[in-house]
């Protein structure tokens, strides 16, 4: 990673590096770790289409955002896809001087080969994809509405062959509900070169009903992965990573655990998030926010969102998920509307 030129910091000493921008509070699936149906049903509302940063919005936020430091930006949701023509959102980011990752996390629901395709030629380089099972019936459970595991896989596929290289599997493992499926989501991507992530589930927002008996550490999944197929750790960086990444010996190739739960990475926590009516979140456990859409529509210039962003992260001191036990329940944006 190149130093950027001006080394701006958190309070407790974090560089800024990455920017997720959420561009859709809206997804066509209702997973039970995130937007369960029983909460989010028909009537529920979700942000008019006046309330969402346009793309050029978005992309002014970017460009400051770069310039101070962000060298890596994801576009996530609600479902990113669901945004009509996000093709030309990727290609102002992709256009962005100083940018060196750009990449996308969806549920794979409209990636279609020629979507894929289209969203490399605007310059995506990589997507993230949602699965936490094989077998339909589980998955039907999971996604809460019915959607069925053979389109994930062929969207895995076409990701694939367009070039959004390597394909990242992302399982959330939540006891009694996907634990059982591990070991056969583990075999069916061994010997691919898409990389299989183990996620612990976590209490993002107040809607999933979350409850720590549900949380599957990672050792033990990592243990019963290990018996079967023996691993090893890959080094790498960690500052911005929040993946613990391991190879099967064998050569099979690699998997990732991401264990915000049981091993908090808040100290290599570099990543800043903007939700799709503009509001700048410090930390994925945040509540309010900061505002950026009325500063944008009331003819802020470049330097006043500079200052506004960089005081934004310089006042910096989340660490949510380091003090989870301790930290007092309050208000909590839900998932969907910042991006994970
Ligand atoms: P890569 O750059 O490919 O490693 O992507 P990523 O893992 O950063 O992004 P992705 O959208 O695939 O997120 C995977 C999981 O990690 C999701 O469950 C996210 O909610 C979770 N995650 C990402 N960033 C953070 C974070 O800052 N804090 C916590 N607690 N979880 C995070
Ligand atoms: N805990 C862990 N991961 C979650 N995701 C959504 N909700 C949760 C949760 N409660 C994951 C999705 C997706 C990524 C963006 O976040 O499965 O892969
Ligand atoms: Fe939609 Fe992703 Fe949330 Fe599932 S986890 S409901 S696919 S935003
Ligand atoms: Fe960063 Fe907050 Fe996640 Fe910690 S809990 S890694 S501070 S987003």
């Amino acid at each position: 990673m190149t130093q950027p030129e001006n080394s701006l910091q958190d309070r407790l000493g974090r560089p800024l590096r990455d920017l997720r921008i959420s561009v859709t509070d809206r997804c066509n699936f209702r997973c039970v770790y995130c937007m369960p149906r029983t909460v989010f049903g028909a009537g529920f509302r979700f942000l008019p289409r006046r309330e969402l940063l346009t793309f050029e919005e978005i992309a002014r936020v970017a460009r400051v955002a770069v310039r101070l430091g962000v060298r890596k930006i994801r576009l996530t949701g609600g479902e990113p896809l669901l945004r009509s023509n996000l093709e030309e959102l990727v290609a102002l980011l992709a256009a962005l001087p100083g940018l060196e990752d750009l990449a996308l996390t969806t549920n794979g629901s409209l990636l279609t080969p020629a979507r894929a395709r289209a969203l490399y030629a605007a310059g995506l380089r990589r997507v993230n994809i949602s699965l936490d099972a094989l077998d339909d019936a589980t998955f039907a459970t999971v996604n809460g509405v019915g959607y069925p595991v053979r389109r994930v896989l062929a969207a895995v596929e076409a990701a694939d062959a367009a070039g959004l290289r390597p394909v990242k599997i992302n399982m959330v493992v939540k006891r009694g509900l996907t634990d059982q499926a591990v070991e056969a989501m583990a075999a069916r991507f061994r010997h691919t070169p898409h990389i299989l992530r183990f996620i612990e589930f976590m209490d993002v927002g107040t809607a999933n009903g979350w409850d720590p008996a549900g949380v599957v550490p990672s050792q033990e999944i990592l243990e019963r992965i290990h018996r079967r197929w023996p691993l090893e750790p890959v080094a790498g960086p960690r500052l911005g990573m929040v993946a613990a990444r391991y190879r099967y010996r064998d050569g099979a190739g690699e998997i990732g655990f991401i264990s915000s739960v049981s091993q908090p990475f808040c100290s290599g926590c570099t990543r800043l998030r903007l939700s799709p009516e503009g509001r700048l979140y410090t930390c994925l456990f945040g509540s309010a926010g900061t505002d950026l859409r009325t500063p944008l529509r009331s003819g802020a210039d470049d330097t006043a969102l500079t200052s506004l962003l960089s005081g934004v992260w310089r006042d910096r001191t989340d660490r949510y998920s380091e003090e989870r036990a301790a930290a007092p329940r309050r208000e909590r944006v839900e998932m969907f509307r910042i991006g994970g």
